[in-house]
C-alpha cells in the first residue's frame, strides 16, 4: 500500500480529527514529528465488565519528548482490522504528565476482545488487544509476574506468558528497580544513576519500555498492576526509608516515583486523585469466578520492627517484641477497613488477594524477615480474620518481592487448625536470588510449606474453573540467555472448598 493510500485509509478509519490533523498540518508535523513516538508501546488495564483503560506515552523513540501539549487520537474496535470502530476520541498528551496518556473506556459490551490504537504526531501505534470482563464465567487465565530486575535478567519469560494467552496479567511489584547490584551480574545496564527526582525516575521507566517483550505483553493482555517497595526505594515503610531522610525531603521523592509509575502504566486515572499519595488499593473481578482485592501494602505501612526511628529496612529478627505490637499495620486503618468490608460481601467463587509481601510465617536460621507480613504478626492475624469470613469461599493470597516460589497453607490458628487459605509466593520474573543460607532447608523449619524454590525466576500460571485452580510454576532455564526457554517447575491445585495446596506434579 503506497503511503498515500495507507494515509488516506487510515484518516478515514480515525474520523474527523485525524482527516483535519493530516490536512491542516500533516506534512509539517510529520517533519517535524519524532521518530517512533510509540516505541514506548500500548497497554490496557483494570479491565471492567463494560471498560478498560487504555494507555501510552508519547516519546522520541523512547527519549523524553521536548514538545508542548500534543493531540492524540485514540479507537477503540471489535475487530482487529478496526472496521467496526465503538469508540474515538481524543486526549492531550501534556508534558506535565510526561506526554502519556491514559483514557477509561466505558460503556461496551461484558465478555468481549477489543482492539485498540492511537495517533499522534503523523504516526500509528503498534494495536493493542484487551477485553472487558465477563458477567459471569467458568474459565479465566491468570498470569502473575513479581520483581523484574533490568539489569539482572532478560524478560523472556513475558515471552512465554504471550504465548499462554492469559485474560489477565497481574504484576504485583518491583516493576522497576531503582538500584545496581554490583555483586552480580549484568545482561544490560540502565544508564542512568539511581533515581531521585520526576526526571530520573521517567528515565528508569523509559529504559524497561524498551524490553520488547515487556511491551508485547502489555500490547496483548489487560493488566492490573500494584507496586512494591522498588519502584520508590527498597524497603521504604510510608515515608521511613534506608538513610533515614527527613520525612519531607522522602515524601518529595516518593511523590515523584509515585507520578512516574503512573506516567508508565495503565492504571485507571480516577485513582490518581492525589499524586503525592494515590490510592492505588481496588478491586477488581472476572465474572462471579475471580474476586481480585489489590493491596497497597507499602504506603501505609508502620517502619519495620526494631529499626532505628525513621530508618527503613529489612532484617532476620528474633528477639524483638515489637514484632507483634497490635498497633503496627501493614495497610493502615482506612485500607485494612476497606477489605474487611470487600471481604465480608464477597461473592465470587475465587478470591485471589493480590499484594506484595509473603503473609505465612517463614522462619529462616536467623529469625524472621522483618519486612514480610512476619514483621506484623498483629496485622496478619487481622487479616486472617478477614480471609476466614463465611462470605470468602476460597481465599488465595498472591504474593511476590522474595524472588522465590513458595506455596504455603495458610492457617488462623496454631498447626492443629485448619488452613483457611493457599499463598501462592511468585518469583521473579527475572533478578537476583537469595543466598542458599538465607533459607536454610526452609520446608523443614515450616511444615505449611507444601513447595519451595529458592533458585528459579520465572511467572505463575493460573488457570480457573468452579472447581478448581491449576497452577503452573513456569521457569525460564537462564534468565541470562535473552532466548531463554521457559518450562513448567512445579504444578500445584487447589480445590474448591477445600483450602491448601497439592502438589500434582513436580520436576
Ligand atoms: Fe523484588
Amino acid at each position: 500500500m503506497s503511503l498515500l493510500t495507507r494515509r488516506a485509509v487510515m484518516a478515514a478509519s480515525s474520523g474527523l480529527f485525524l482527516a483535519r490533523a493530516t490536512a491542516a498540518d500533516g506534512l509539517e508535523s510529520r517533519r517535524a514529528a519524532p521518530a517512533e513516538p510509540f516505541a514506548m508501546g500500548v497497554a490496557s488495564g483494570d479491565p471492567s465488565t463494560d471498560g478498560f483503560v487504555l494507555w501510552t506515552r508519547l516519546s522520541a523513540g523512547g527519549a523524553p519528548l521536548d514538545a508542548p501539549a500534543a493531540p492524540v487520537a485514540y479507537e477503540v474496535a471489535e475487530d482487529e482490522a478496526f472496521r467496526r470502530i465503538v469508540r474515538r476520541g481524543r486526549r492531550a498528551a501534556s508534558p506535565t504528565l510526561g506526554h502519556a496518556v491514559h483514557v477509561e473506556i466505558e460503556g461496551l459490551r461484558p465478555g468481549r476482545t477489543y482492539w485498540y490504537r492511537f495517533h499522534a504526531l503523523g504516526s500509528v501505534s503498534p494495536v493493542g488487544r484487551t477485553a472487558t470482563t465477563p458477567e459471569r464465567a467458568g474459565r479465566a487465565r491468570i498470569a502473575v509476574s513479581s520483581c523484574q530486575h533490568f539489569e539482572l535478567g532478560w524478560f523472556a519469560a513475558y515471552r512465554d506468558m504471550v504465548a499462554a494467552q492469559p485474560d489477565l496479567v497481574v504484576q504485583l511489584g518491583d516493576y522497576i528497580y531503582e538500584n545496581s547490584y554490583a555483586q552480580f551480574p549484568k545482561v544490560r545496564t540502565f544508564d542512568t544513576p539511581e533515581p531521585t527526582d520526576l526526571d530520573g525516575y521517567r528515565r528508569r521507566h523509559a529504559i524497561y519500555k524498551s524490553d520488547p517483550d515487556l511491551r508485547e505483553a502489555h500490547r496483548l493482555a489487560p493488566w492490573v498492576v500494584t507496586w512494591d517497595d522498588h519502584e520508590v526505594e527498597n524497603d521504604y515503610a510510608d515515608l521511613a526509608n534506608l538513610k533515614a531522610l527527613d520525612p519531607v525531603v522522602f515524601a518529595r521523592r516518593r511523590a515523584a516515583a509515585y507520578q512516574a509509575y503512573f506516567e508508565h502504566l495503565p492504571v485507571r486515572p480516577s485513582l490518581w486523585t492525589r499524586p503525592d499519595g494515590p490510592r492505588l488499593y481496588r478491586r477488581l473481578a472476572w465474572g462471579d469466578l475471580v474476586s481480585m482485592p489489590v493491596l497497597d501494602g507499602r504506603q501505609y505501612r508502620s517502619v519495620q520492627a526494631c529499626n532505628p526511628p525513621g530508618q527503613s529496612g529489612n532484617r532476620p529478627r528474633r528477639d524483638c517484641p515489637d514484632l507483634a505490637a497490635a498497633d503496627r499495620t501493614m495497610l493502615g486503618a482506612a485500607q485494612e477497613a476497606w477489605l474487611d468490608e470487600t471481604l465480608r460481601a464477597e461473592h465470587g467463587r475465587w478470591t485471589l488477594l493480590a499484594q506484595q509481601t509473603v503473609v505465612a510465617p517463614i522462619e529462616t536460621p536467623e529469625g524472621v524477615m522483618s519486612d514480610q507480613w512476619d514483621g506484623y504478626a498483629a496485622a496478619r492475624e487481622r487479616l486472617m480474620r478477614s480471609l476466614a469470613r463465611p462470605s470468602v469461599r476460597n481465599a488465595v493470597v498472591l504474593s511476590g518481592d522474595i524472588h522465590a516460589y513458595i506455596v504455603n497453607d495458610l492457617r488462623k490458628g496454631g498447626p492443629d487448625t485448619p488452613p483457611v487459605a493457599t499463598e501462592l509466593v511468585t518469583t521473579c520474573l527475572a533478578a537476583s536470588h537469595a543466598p542458599k543460607a538465607r533459607y536454610g532447608d526452609v520446608r523443614a523449619r515450616n511444615a505449611d510449606i507444601r513447595f519451595a524454590d529458592i533458585e528459579r525466576s520465572g511467572y505463575t500460571l493460573i488457570e480457573a474453573t468452579p472447581q478448581r485452580l491449576e497452577v503452573d510454576l513456569r521457569i525460564v532455564a537462564d534468565q541470562a540467555d535473552p532466548g531463554g526457554a521457559a518450562a513448567s517447575l512445579a504444578r500445584v491445585l487447589i480445590e474448591d472448598q477445600r483450602p491448601g495446596a497439592q502438589i500434582a506434579a513436580s520436576r
